[in-house]
């Protein structure tokens, strides 16, 4: 698998595998898949309900521990330093880990909280529990406060990134601070049917004999954005790692580019505040 180098020198695959919205079995024999397919990031969360099954079979899988990449992320009620550090420990018990690839922040709060909460994933990787830490559906004014007051800049920013939302603003910006871009939802997530049908990217994959959706991966992929796209599916698992043998010439990448309608499918974390 192709990595790209983070800004402390960990080593994180081009794409990877995600688990929202799958639970139990389902979660446990979707990642075998994954894993058995090729991919090295997986993807999960405290949020996804889902660790005890990942871990499992990131456990089962046969390939050593070192060659996978395991996330998982902070939920919001647990944004403060011990609350943070004491979700990590249950994460690793629930995974069955002694140690996460990386640590993100799942949803900002307010900056002090936000602060507070990276205090602890910053305390966690100096101590080994993660190898690299990270933030999720932050925007520009988050990461500006973060960057100013954390020890160490956040390798990774996973927000909701697609053909319709293409985030090339928040891209340099974060390129310009040496942070990776994860795309979550790659395939925009439950309105993935209205993405694939899209006369652009029909005809693009048709050209180049793949599908839609391995053109929109393919197209991330090629921006220095990591995809993790999610499927229960065996077929489509495979079909979503695929996407190493063509390549998008100018003429491709301009009209994808003009997908872009910023979209956002998933809510704006400045204005969707979870009770906690
Ligand atoms: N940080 C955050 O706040 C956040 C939020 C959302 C997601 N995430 C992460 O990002 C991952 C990906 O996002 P997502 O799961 O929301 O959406 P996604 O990967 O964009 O789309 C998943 C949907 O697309 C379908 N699909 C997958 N591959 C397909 C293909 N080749 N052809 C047709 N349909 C296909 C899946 O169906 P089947 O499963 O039936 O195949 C599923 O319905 C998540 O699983 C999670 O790990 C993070």
């Amino acid at each position: 698998m192709k990595t790209i180098t983070l800004n402390n020198g960990v080593e994180m695959p081009v794409i990877g595998f995600g688990t929202f919205r799958t639970k139990d079995e389902e979660a446990y024999e979707s990642v075998r898949h994954a894993i058995d397919a090729g991919y090295r990031l997986i993807d999960t969360a405290e949020a996804y309900g889902n660790e005890e099954a990942v871990g499992r079979a990131v456990r089962d899988s046969g390939v050593p521990r070192e060659e996978l990449f395991v996330a998982t992320k902070l939920w919001k009620g647990n944004l403060g330093y011990m609350s943070g550090r004491r979700a990590l420990h249950a994460s690793l018990k629930r995974l069955g880990l002694d140690y996460v690839d990386l640590y993100i922040i799942h949803w900002p709060a307010e900056d002090e909280r936000n602060l507070r909460a990276y205090r602890a994933l910053e305390s966690l990787y100096f101590e080994g529990r993660t190898r690299t830490i990270g933030v999720s559906n932050f925007s520009f004014h988050h990461l500006e406060h973060l960057l100013e007051h954390a020890e160490i800049a956040p390798q990774v920013n996973q927000v909701e990134t697609h053909l319709r939302l293409q985030n090339e603003r928040l891209q340099e910006f974060c390129m310009m601070n040496d942070i990776y871009l994860e795309a979550y939802a790659p395939l925009m997530s439950s309105r993935v049917k209205e993405l694939l049908e899209d006369e652009t990217l029909l005809e693009t994959a048709k050209k180049h004999g793949k599908t839609p959706a391995q053109v929109a991966l393919r197209y991330l992929l090629e921006r220095e954005i990591v995809p993790i796209p999610k499927s229960a599916t065996k077929q489509r698992i495979e079909e979503n790692i695929d996407i190493f043998d063509f390549a998008l010439d100018e003429t491709d990448r301009k009209a994808l580019r003009e997908m872009n309608k910023g979209l956002k499918t998933f809510p704006d974390p400045d204005n969707f505040l979870i009770d906690l």
